[in-house]
């Protein structure tokens, strides 16, 4: 399959893009971090390309579609999982991350959707949204990040009802994963705990591999959502 995935320069990205092209799919890689997507480039060689693309900059995904759909012939799958979240109490918020935040990962999401939904109509394709527990549940600290992760699985939810028979859409949904995505919080008293919460999540291989079951399951099928969580006492 041909395959686009958002924010694959690190953490679930850059695992789900390397799972996947092992794995035979032609991935289309995107990012603001151009050289680490050339970095996994050269590592995965032929059946990977690469662009620098801010998924909040509408024309810009618009053009990086277009690119992805002609450089591959078609584009069958979008993982849209760029994303972060940036850990404060409410009361201490900076309204700069919250904009940033739904920027990111809501709007970056939509524009994404967007510019591929006609496409993927056309291919019957499938949409791959990167959810969280936070899609479903809200934690102190993380009030708007959970905002916007609820925002994003009504979004999922939106396209299931509506386009059920036309395109197929998962929400992956994970507990805490063992990436740099806890670096973007700055408050430093929280990071103290924070840091070794994420350290000890799940890998982003083993969410990569929920991703890859969501799209190799046969057509005839949908996983609507997986949530996974580290197997511990406190998720
Ligand atoms: N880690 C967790 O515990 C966890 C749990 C549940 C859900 N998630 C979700 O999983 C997704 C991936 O997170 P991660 O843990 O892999 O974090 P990560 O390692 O920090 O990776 C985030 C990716 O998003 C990209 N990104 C950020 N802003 C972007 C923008 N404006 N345009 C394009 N790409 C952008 C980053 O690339 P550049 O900086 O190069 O642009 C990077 O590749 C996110 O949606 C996150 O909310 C994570």
């Amino acid at each position: 399959m041909n395959i686009l995935i958002t924010g694959a320069s690190s953490g679930i990205g850059e695992a789900t893009a390397r799972l996947l092209h092992t794995s035979g799919h032609t991935v289309y890689l995107i990012a603001r971090s151009i050289e680490k997507l050339q970095i996994l480039q050269s590592e995965l060689g032929s059946r990977c390309f690469i662009e620098k693309v801010d998924v909040v900059d509408y024309s810009g995904v618009k053009q990086s579609i277009e690119n992805a759909i002609h450089t591959m012939g078609s584009m069958d799958v979008l993982v849209n999982n760029a994303g972060l979240g940036v850990f404060d109490p409410i009361a201490q918020g900076s309204i700069e991350d919250w904009h940033l935040m739904f920027d990111v990962n809501v709007k970056g999401l939509l524009n994404c959707i967007h510019a591929a939904l006609p496409h993927l109509i056309e291919q019957k394709g499938h949409i791959v949204n990167l959810g969280s527990v936070a899609s479903h549940h809200v934690f102190a600290n993380s009030g708007v990040y959970c905002a916007t992760k609820h925002a994003v699985f009504a979004i999922s939810e939106s396209l299931r009802i509506e386009l059920p028979d036309k395109i197929r859409i998962t929400t992956i949904s994970p507990g805490s994963v063992n990436t740099p995505f806890i670096d973007s919080t700055k408050n430093a008293d929280l990071l103290k705990d924070y840091k070794s919460y994420f350290a000890a999540g799940m890998s982003p291989e083993l969410i990569a591999d929920t991703i890859r079951y969501a799209i190799e399951t046969p057509s005839s099928a949908v996983i609507s959502e997986i949530m996974v969580r580290p197997n511990r006492a406190v998720k």
